[in-house]
């Protein structure tokens, strides 16, 4: 448990995203923002790892899918977002932890058999594929988040992302006056704190007491005036560990999106089942019309059962329980016909898309907003970014000139 209040998430480019996005991850990214420091990025060298011989359509991807974020409610004034390539402190963060990192933690990840197993006919026997949750480890601890905002495949990422982080701290964080320096710091709290932290310290090392460590994370959050330096080693005196410069992160599991697709699978580009965050009124409107229903209703007057019906799971997600019911007793009595069934869905589609589009046209049109928005989320992300590495490289004693 950490005070930290930052959040960091990542989405690669491909392109123009869908109501699965929206339901699966956006709608969160849109309400965290408000309780959390949000950074947001656009992680298009993790695209480069799978698009390495084609990637030109990363650039345009990249744009849209800002403007579907920013029309899907994500706020620059309360969120940063950024493109990863605009940082390239990444780069330099993931090739020092790619020093000490096992081959078999990367090996070990179940998302690079996996993937490559699905993508077959590309050959990711790369140095980079193998090394995505390492970059992506260097994404998350180089903003020093607290959280991570991902879904239940990526855990094991996060879980990857902690134990670099714990193997950096062990290996670099000990200095060699570290207690000393330690003990400076306390002094710096002022008199009431410093009484405070060291009842919280001796509260977790003598009896093991969590919520005195999370106070003490509090605490030390909410001290503005100390450096860096001297809260990682207050953090580190606290734990009875070493400096700890990078912390760890924690996934923070997105609540399951129950938005299924146009057949019924999962809404995923993939399955060519997809209705877009853009897609015009008309458009969902043919597309809802022509989805597949319970086979057996063959005829309006043969009865439907709704759970055997692609069309049923959208009314879980559009619609209340009077039409719910509605469609139940319609569609077992063969008293309503599956068009009829149908607008209800199309109906809730286009109004939940209509500010959504609205938004993204007035982005469309004025793409000097969206490139000055990222420019500036990247500005702020990189001033971040470097106070890290100038401490990652003071630890590994590579600031010398
Ligand atoms: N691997 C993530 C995915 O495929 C994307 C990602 C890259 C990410 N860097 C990140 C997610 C950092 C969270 C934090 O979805
Ligand atoms: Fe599906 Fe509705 Fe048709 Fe029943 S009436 S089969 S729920 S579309």
């Amino acid at each position: 448990m950490s005070a930290n209040n930052r959040i960091l998430s990542g989405m690669r480019p491909s392109g123009r995203l869908h109501l699965g996005h929206y339901h699966g991850v956006l709608k969160n990214w849109a309400a965290l923002q408000h309780e959390y420091d949000c950074y947001f990025s656009v992680v298009d060298w993790h695209a480069l790892t799978t698009l390495y011989d084609n990637p030109s359509q990363i650039q345009q991807s990249s744009w849209e899918m800002v403007i579907d974020w920013l029309a899907a409610g994500i706020n620059p004034g309360s969120a940063t977002l950024f493109i990863q390539s605009h940082v390239i402190e990444h780069a330099e963060l993931h090739l020092l932890l790619s020093m000490m990192t096992p081959l078999g933690w990367l090996e070990r990840v179940p998302t690079y058999k996996e993937q490559q197993e699905k993508l077959k006919e590309k050959d990711l026997q790369t140095y980079g594929f193998l090394g995505y949750p390492l970059l992506q480890a260097a994404d998350i601890l180089i903003y020093r988040a607290g959280q991570v905002p991902v879904g239940a495949d990526q855990v094991p990422h996060i879980e990857m992302s902690r134990e670099i982080a714990r193997r950096f701290n062990f290996l670099y964080g000990r200095e060699a006056n570290f207690e000393e320096l330690a003990e400076q710091a306390v002094k710096k709290l002022g008199k009431k704190n410093a009484k405070l932290y060291r009842s919280l310290r001796k509260a977790f090392q003598e009896a093991g007491d969590d919520e005195a460590v999370a106070k003490a994370h509090a605490l030390l959050s909410s001290h503005a005036s100390i450096s860096h330096g001297d809260r990682e080693r207050l953090i580190g005196y606290l734990e009875g560990t070493g400096k700890q410069i990078l912390p760890e992160p924690q996934a923070l599991l997105t609540p399951h999106s129950k938005m299924p697709g146009l057949d019924g699978q999962k809404m995923s580009k993939s399955y060519n089942n997809t209705i877009s965050l853009r897609e015009k009124p008309q458009d969902v409107e043919k597309k809802i019309r022509t989805m597949p229903t319970d086979p057996a209703r063959v005829r309006l007057t043969d009865p439907g059962d709704p759970e055997k019906c692609p069309v049923w799971q959208l009314h879980q997600v559009y619609s209340n329980d009077e039409v719910k019911n509605w469609v139940k007793k319609g569609c077992t009595s063969a008293g309503i016909g599956c068009i009829e069934c149908k607008q209800p869905v199309i109906d809730g589609i286009c109004k939940e898309l209509a500010p959504i589009q609205e938004r993204a046209k007035s982005y469309e049109e004025q793409p000097e907003v969206v490139k000055n928005i990222i420019q500036e989320g990247g500005d702020k992300a990189r001033t971040a970014a470097r106070e890290t590495m100038e401490e990652v490289r003071e630890a590994m004693g590579l600031n010398y000139r």
